[in-house]
């Protein structure tokens, strides 16, 4: 092996739930005996009604079928909160860090409690019921926790939209779902910014009606409430009592939808249910980050996007853990901003993205040597392949190479990390999310989609389900069965390329479809390039990712003019701000490229590899141009590239 091995600390392997015997038989158990394994493992939750049947699910392409513990019946609100009551009702469930660092709250189990019966009471007064469809616009602030618990405690199904998105983004996500209230707040805040969230909200409702807005009260400042549609939430609360009997609900009863991108078309509504996402999102918690009674746990990442979902609020919270929810940004008001915190709130367990550790590491040691981090155990990583030069600098001067590092593979279709170490039992190396956790079996396919063995590099996919699966596209299930179950037949297609070493280690490459990982943020390449040709300068676009130092990826965009259209900086700045407005921030092309041709086959087909290449500068293994309609086009392209090294 040429990498660096790091092999469990003794401390570490001495307290971990799991150690390196037990991760082997746990394992072979899980995969050997799924029923058996997943019967057992189900009973960490408090069911109404158990369960007689465990796993019974189908990866035929022909009747793709994912149901686990499919005649027990239970809520997702008891189970993180009301369950806790007896025994830990005063300990902190939410510590809250406002983005003013003079500003946080700490919210016990009793108070979650009360705050989540009103916020239920709240929803049931606006006319929501079960089954029906909420959309959550918040910023990061415990009202957004309180929501989404809300929801699963009268049976409603959250859809959350990132704060980011644009009103036409959120349009169509309501649309998609067909939602019919909207929580949102007056304004968020971010580092120090306000962000206009109940003014896109009244920008979205245009296009796609609602009947109820809520609306949390966060900066205070002036916006517009429309009679009969938009109420106060504190006025609401006021008037609501603080009981809100839980719902019986079905394990294979949905708990959200969450969209997502892919490599065609709109985002997908993606479906999570309630049994087993929960079953998997808190074991994943509790043995990926080894989480005790009493520690302090930090996921610096949004309640917008699936690491949110399961592991600030569903996975800790039905572990009765002290959860750290962050509103701010890392670098405000300086880039020492996450180090103060986990002094601040003695922080034993952090959890963040390659993107955050790389534009920080940028910033210089003294951020973090001037504090003392000496709470800190173990550190995680998320999102994106972390580069080993990243992995180092978060090893060594973050965690004083005393903590290790969890990296974890997963996706918004996975609900709960599917590779990754296990602190107590797997030696480390740099840039491998490492093994599969319980039940999950992945495996590395070329092309054709056979299997490849040993020490080999491919395409990977997972061969059987595990409890946290995604079960339908919302509203779509061919579209679910196209997408993950149609490129190989009988298995679950990740979209993710993979190395394997001769330890059994995975290695994410990343993504081998139209999809890229900007900041962590996953893009569809389409979507930016649909927002591109919405523009009426605009003839054809195609968008391609680039490496870039601090967001793993960029976006790159090549667009075509119209006719007569003058290609001026002007107009790029005017291209970028359109994207912003039509899909939001994150999908900012980061270069732009004025072409007068795109690479195309004779049939018309845009050659993206030739663009990829291109893109990263490194136009000299261009491959076969000789199939294009004009090879000429390619040299212009050379020639004008925005990106040289
Ligand atoms: C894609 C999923 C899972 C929560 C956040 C992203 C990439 C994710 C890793 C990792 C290498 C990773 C993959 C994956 N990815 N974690 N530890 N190492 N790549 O969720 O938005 O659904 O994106 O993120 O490419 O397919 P997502």
């Amino acid at each position: 092996m040429s990498a660096n091995v790091f092999p469990v600390p003794a401390d570490v392997a001495a307290r971990a739930h799991i150690d390196e015997q037990k991760y082997t038989e746990m394992y072979r158990r899980s995969v050997e005996d799924p029923d058996g394994f997943w019967g057992e493992h189900g009973k960490r939750l408090d069911w109404i009604k158990p369960y007689s049947r465990v796993k019974n699910t189908s990866y035929d392409f022909h009747n793709v079928s994912i149901k686990w513990f499919e005649d027990g019946t239970l809520n997702v609100s008891a189970n993180c909160v009301d369950r806790h009551l007896e025994t830990r009702g005063d300990q902190p469930a939410i510590i809250w860090e406002a983005d003013d660092p003079n500003e946080h709250k700490v919210i016990t189990y009793k108070e979650l409690h009360h705050e989540v019966n009103k916020f239920a009471n709240v929803l049931h007064g606006q006319g929501v019921k079960k089954g029906d469809r909420v959309t959550i616009y918040l910023p990061m602030i415990p009202e957004a926790a309180y929501a989404m618990l809300a929801c699963a405690r009268i049976g409603a199904i959250h859809s959350i939209v990132f704060g980011g998105f644009s009103p036409d983004s959120l349009a169509q996500r309501i649309d998609s779902c067909k939602s019919n209230c909207i929580i949102t707040a007056d304004e968020g805040l971010r580092g120090g910014r306000k962000v206009p969230l109940k003014a896109n909200v009244d920008k979205a409702v245009e296009k796609a009606p609602v009947d109820c807005v809520i609306v949390v009260k966060r900066t205070g400042s002036e916006i517009t409430m429309k009679d009969g549609r938009d109420v106060w939430y504190h006025d609401e609360a006021d008037r609501v009592s603080d009981h809100c009997a839980p719902v019986e609900m079905n394990a294979e009863d949905p708990l959200f939808i969450l969209y997502t991108s892919g490599s065609t078309g709109q985002p997908k509504g993606v479906v999570h249910t309630t049994g087993g996402y929960l079953v998997y999102a808190s074991m994943t918690h509790k043995y990926v980050f080894d989480y005790h009674d009493g520690d302090v746990y930090w996921c610096t990442a949004d309640v917008g996007w699936v690491t949110g979902h399961s592991y600030i609020v569903y996975g800790p919270l039905a572990n009765g853990a002290t959860t750290l929810m962050f509103e701010g940004v890392p670098t405000y008001p300086g880039p020492g901003r996450f180090w103060e915190v986990c002094d601040k709130h003695n922080v034993n367990i952090f959890y963040t993205a390659p993107t955050a550790i790389r534009a920080l590491m940028g910033a210089g040691d003294e951020h973090v040597t001037k504090t003392s981090r000496k709470s800190l155990r173990l550190l995680g990583s998320v999102g994106e392949p972390i580069n080993p030069e990243a992995w180092t600098w978060y090893h060594n001067v973050v965690g004083e190479g005393r903590c290790p590092i969890v990296d974890t593979w997963w996706q918004t279709e996975t609900g709960g990390i599917l590779i990754t170490p296990l602190p107590g039992a797997t030696p480390l190396k740099p840039g491998s999310a490492t093994r599969p956790f319980f039940g999950v079996q992945p495996a590395i396919v070329d092309a054709e989609g056979n299997f490849l063995d040993g020490a080999t590099e491919g395409n990977l996919v997972i061969t059987d389900s595990w409890p946290g699966q995604m079960r339908t596209v919302y509203g779509d299930h061919e579209r679910f069965v196209q997408t993950y179950f149609a490129t190989y037949k009988g298995l679950y297609f990740t979209g993710d390329g993979c190395r394997r070493d001769g330890d059994g280690y995975y290695w994410i490459t990343g993504r081998v479809d139209d999809v890229i990982n900007v900041s962590g943020h996953r893009m569809g390449t389409a979507e930016v390039e649909s927002a591109l040709v919405a523009h009426p300068k605009v003839s054809e676009a195609a968008v391609v990712g680039y490496p870039h130092d601090i967001k793993g990826q960029g976006i790159y965009a090549y667009v075509t003019l119209m006719e007569g259209e003058e290609p001026t900086d002007s107009l790029k700045k005017e291209l970028v701000t359109h994207v912003r407005s039509e899909i939001g921030p994150i999908a900012s092309p980061d270069l732009i490229q004025f072409a007068p041709g795109l690479p195309k086959t004779r049939s018309g087909k845009i050659m993206r590899r030739i663009l990829r290449k291109i893109a990263e500068d490194s136009f000299d293994s261009l491959g076969d141009t000789s199939t294009l309609a004009d090879p000429a086009v390619v040299d212009d392209l050379i020639d004008n590239r925005q990106n040289r090294a």
